[in-house]
């Protein structure tokens, strides 16, 4: 997959996404409270902070999921708040989530060859295709699923039914399926939740081979502190739906407010 990534592609350390005085609020409670940050192209970015401080509500904002009740998001320039999940992802925007459900009865292929979720059969454009146009996108589409799967080491479960697949491989599965859309950014919430010692090391040397040979920048949610240190770089704070502080893993990771953060959340 030598093909540059979707969309406009700019140089390392620009600015690709942009969130403004983002706010998302559930009844009279504001989980994400007006949240301002930039992430750079090229950078592996993580987002930690303790449980209910908006981080899964922030990525659902990014991502479409949900749409904010204030505030401005930016991808690459263009202005995506309120989006509907599938244009976002056609823009170069895709995410994992945090518990990953691939549909049980179809094969592995068949899940990373489908489009996101919420998009199936809403692919307007193909009718306007000759259908040996759309032949030839399946059998590219399928190729690149085939490429993805063997990128994760999955190649030998493709034509399985999804449901054979341990918690840690639909992990692997969820990677693969994101990358035949050739994202510019992608969003991980908890890639090591419920991983073997083993797999996530195999996870985190692919995010950093997919960020090093073809450009993907990552946002990364997650608790465990050592992969948070090793993989990314800055690391953004969040608490109370705010931006803490942001800066070098070691720096951030060593900051009092970070641990009393932290603590509070042990309370
Ligand atoms: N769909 C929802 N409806 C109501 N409250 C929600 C919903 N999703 C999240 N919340 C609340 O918003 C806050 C932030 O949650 P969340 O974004 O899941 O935090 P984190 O991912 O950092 O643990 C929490 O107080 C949570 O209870
Ligand atoms: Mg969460």
């Amino acid at each position: 997959m030598e093909d540059a990534q979707r969309g406009e592609s700019g140089a390392a350390g620009e600015a690709l996404l942009e969130a403004r005085e983002v706010i998302k609020a559930f009844g009279g409670h504001r989980a994400v409270n007006g949240l301002t940050f930039t992430l750079k192209r090229g950078a592996i970015t993580g987002l930690i902070g303790p449980n209910g401080a908006g981080k899964t509500t922030l990525f659902n904002c990014l991502a479409g999921a949900l749409k904010p009740d204030g505030g401005r998001i930016t991808l690459a320039g263009h202005d995506i708040t309120g989006a509907a999940p599938g244009r976002i992802f056609a823009a170069g925007l895709a995410r994992t989530f945090q518990i990953p459900r691939p549909f049980p009865a179809l094969s592995v292929l068949e899940n990373v060859m489908l489009a996101p979720r919420g998009q199936l059969g809403e692919r307007p454009w193909a009718n306007w295709l000759r259908p040996a146009a759309v032949a030839a996108e399946e059998r590219r589409t399928r190729e690149a699923a085939m490429h993805w799967l063997g990128f994760v080491g999955l190649t030998r479960l493709a034509e399985q039914p999804a449901r054979v697949l341990s918690g840690g491989q639909r992990k692997l599965l969820e990677l693969a399926r994101v990358m035949v859309a050739q994202p510019q950014l992608v969003l991980l919430d908890e890639p090591g939740a419920g991983v073997n010692p083993a797999l996530l090391e195999q996870i985190v040397d692919m995010i950093a081979r997919l960020n090093r040979e073809q450009g993907v920048s990552f946002l990364v949610i997650e608790h465990n502190m050592d992969l948070v240190a090793g993989l990314c770089n800055p690391v953004l704070v969040m608490a109370e739906g705010r931006l803490l502080t942001q800066g070098k893993p070691d720096v951030v990771l060593a900051d009092p407010r970070v641990v009393e953060a932290y603590l509070g959340e042990a309370a």
